[in-house]
């Protein structure tokens, strides 16, 4: 069966890297002088990422985590494995995990007991897209691109089944 097209933009390539330099310049004064590890969530989260170091005008060491995804399908099994592990020690570093999208929570919930248990000076969390009224525990995130109702979304990193990542806005996908 082909794959269901991407049919309405959610988010434009315009508003996105308007709201990423916005973020970028909370980011840089939150963070001045402290050199923070941005911890970029594979795979969704790299466009965002690539985009957000660039608009950050202060020094940041950037890495990428993996954790078990959804493959195909479209809702959250849940659980959270780490298949890929960061290159770096955070170890008295400040941390700040980057990733696409926040809906449950429990992904964002388990990378950041995950890390805080390295002993770093802080973590927090910067997503593109919060369907904040899907969330199933109280995960705070500390810089939020936009919040989006509970669609399936595609673009701009996020996937429906491998395909997508590269389209340069968010769309909605009408996977029913
Ligand atoms: P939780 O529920 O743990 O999920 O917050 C976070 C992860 O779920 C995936 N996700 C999506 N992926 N379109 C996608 O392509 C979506 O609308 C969507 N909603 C959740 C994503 O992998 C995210 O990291």
């Amino acid at each position: 069966m082909p794959a269901p097209k991407p049919q309405r933009v959610l988010v434009a390539e315009a508003a996105i890297a308007a709201r990423v330099a916005e973020l970028a310049r909370a980011i840089a004064r939150d963070y001045a002088g402290e050199n923070p590890v941005l911890v970029g969530v594979l795979q969704g989260a790299v466009p965002f990422v690539a985009d957000l170091m660039r608009a950050l005008p202060i020094d940041v060491t950037v890495d990428f985590i993996r954790a078990s995804s959804y493959g195909a399908g479209t809702s959250s099994s849940g659980r959270v494995r780490l298949v890929a592990d960061l290159a770096v020690e955070v170890a008295d570093r400040h941390v700040l995990i980057v990733d696409d999208i926040v809906d449950t929570g429990l992904t964002l919930a388990a990378l950041k007991r995950t890390l805080e248990a390295r002993r770093p000076r802080s973590v927090r969390t910067c997503v593109l897209l919060d369907k904040a009224g899907r969330r199933e525990t109280d995960v705070t995130i500390d810089y939020v691109g936009f919040t989006i109702p509970n669609v399936f979304v595609v673009g701009y990193g996020l996937d429906y089944g491998g395909l997508y990542r590269n389209l340069p806005y968010v769309a909605a996908l009408d996977v029913t």
